[in-house]
């Protein structure tokens, strides 16, 4: 394990299926961080509204319902044999928020401006005492644009498919590659372009392509940016 003087927060944002959430994971146990997975939250948030009928078959989310019901939605994460877990008001949902279903809605879910507000502000506390490594979409531009490391990851729609394709296979909730790939492009599509906390690299942001990258390779690159950011921050610090 890594000592650092100085906690610091760590971004990680970028496509879907881009392998940043295994990235940022292992970094979080490497130096002893907290791990959030922001994409999590977002995808239990979909299965509630999924789970209380506001979302129609034709994929129309009720926007007034579910802002009215944030007040009753709690998230939380528990570290299980099986690695960190979502919990939807005390359940277990981390296989359902996998789905092809969950997937499928969440996007509009995620433009909601109410949704985007509640969850920003708990990932903001989750953060408060530094010390925690987040992957999403907008946490190095939205909810920590302060944060010490911001990394971007990337990798082309089809290498994303084929990880996400296996993901789901793994998971005994099986697909048609194609239908994966899809998904994947119209996530792209939805996430770059919605007006609430756009997909978009921030300015000081590190980017990471890992299409033709090993898993090893990835956290090797992450971890050696990790260490040049520290050592710049303990001289600065003196
Ligand atoms: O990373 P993921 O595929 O599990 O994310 C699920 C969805 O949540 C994705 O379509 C985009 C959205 N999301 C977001 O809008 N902002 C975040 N910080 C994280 C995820």
């Amino acid at each position: 394990m890594t000592t650092s003087r100085h906690k610091i927060i760590v971004a990680i944002d970028g496509y879907s299926s881009s392998g940043k959430s295994t990235m940022a994971k292992k970094l979080a146990s490497d130096l002893g961080y907290r791990y959030i997975d922001s994409g999590a939250m977002y995808r239990a948030v979909t299965l509630y509204a999924m789970e209380h009928g506001m979302i129609s078959d034709s994929g129309v989310v009720n926007e007034k319902a579910l802002s009215e019901a944030l007040k009753n939605i709690r998230i939380d994460f528990a570290v299980t044999p099986q690695g960190q877990h979502t919990l939807l008001n005390g359940k277990d949902v981390e296989h359902l928020i996998r789905s092809l279903q969950v997937s499928n809605h969440v996007s509009p879910v995620a433009a909601i401006h109410s949704v985007r507000k509640a969850l920003t502000a708990q990932q903001q506390r989750f953060g408060a005492e530094k010390g925690i490594v987040m992957d999403g979409r907008d946490i190095g531009t939205t909810v920590f644009p302060q944060a010490e490391m911001k990394v971007f990851v990337t990798a082309s729609p089809e290498k994303r498919a084929h990880r996400r394709y296996i993901e789901l296979q793994q998971n005994g909730t099986p697909s048609s590659y194609e239908d994966v790939l899809a998904n994947v492009i119209e996530r792209d599509h939805i996430d770059e372009t919605r007006t609430e906390s756009p997909l978009r690299k921030a300015d000081d942001a590190v980017v990471l392509d890992n299409s033709d990258m090993s898993l090893p390779q990835q956290e090797k690159w992450l971890m050696d940016l990790f260490n040049r950011i520290e050592k710049d921050i303990n001289e600065c610090n003196g």
